[in-house]
């Protein structure tokens, strides 16, 4: 666990899934129907998801996030041996509503009184994003829920990065971003950031440039940091 404070931190800007939403949670929510395959699939599901958000901004060829949500499920259900159109349709709604990590609430709540403004700043499509922030109950705590759907292109292109700047009026070192997708972290200091990983799974850190100024088990430990 960090020690490091950061001072001058003038807004906490999160990623939204896998760093507020628990991603795994949909397809544990369907362990009645996935049987023991249900790892595997959300794993897929997760893993081809980010793939495709990567390839389709090298090639060009934007979508929104409920698109690209919605193919990599086909190809994880697929690999998979899933054929049955009712449980796609159950998942895709479960990720709808996917359960916020269980510190999520009580830590914006202590930034929000410590007066911090908060944003999510996700690849989620804004209806995704407004459905799991109302459903997680962190909804009214947030002043900005920030979506690439304003630039048309995902993570980690540098345009993504510059929305908190723009609706805040701040400089990206005033504003700290929190991340458990080490890749996003990286991409997130490169830009400006004072940058926390939230390494929830006790991940090896990334051999890719621009190291985040430190790492968080999770959400829980960002108050002491930052306030
Ligand atoms: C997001 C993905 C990276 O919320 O988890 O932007």
């Amino acid at each position: 666990m960090s020690t490091i404070r950061l001072k001058n931190i003038k807004a906490c800007v999160f990623d939204a899934y896998g760093t507020l939403f628990d991603v795994n949670s949909a397809a544990a929510q369907a362990k009645d129907e996935l049987g023991e395959k249900w790892q595997p699939l959300a794993d897929l599901w997760r893993t081809k998801q980010l793939q495709y958000t990567w390839l389709r901004g090298l090639m060009g060829r934007h979508v929104n996030f409920w698109q690209v949500t919605g193919d990599a499920l086909d190809y994880a259900m697929a690999s998979l041996k899933f054929d049955d159109p009712a449980l796609r349709g159950r998942l895709m709604d479960l990720y709808l509503r996917l359960r916020a990590y269980p510190e999520v609430k009580e830590t914006l709540s202590r930034l929000k009184s410590a007066g911090m403004k908060l944003a999510i700043l996700s690849n989620g499509e804004p209806r995704m994003l407004a459905s799991a922030a109302e459903n997680s109950g962190i909804a009214e705590m947030l002043d900005a829920i920030l979506s690439v759907e304003a630039v048309k292109v995902f993570k980690p292109h540098p345009s993504v990065y510059r929305l908190p700047q723009e609706r805040f009026k701040l400089a990206p070192e005033a504003m700290c971003f929190l991340s458990s997708n080490a890749w996003d972290a990286h991409a997130a200091k490169a830009f400006g950031y004072r940058v926390l990983w939230c390494n929830r799974f006790a991940q090896a850190p990334e051999r890719i440039p621009e190291p985040p100024d430190g790492v968080i088990e999770t959400l829980a430990a960002l108050p002491e940091i930052v306030v």
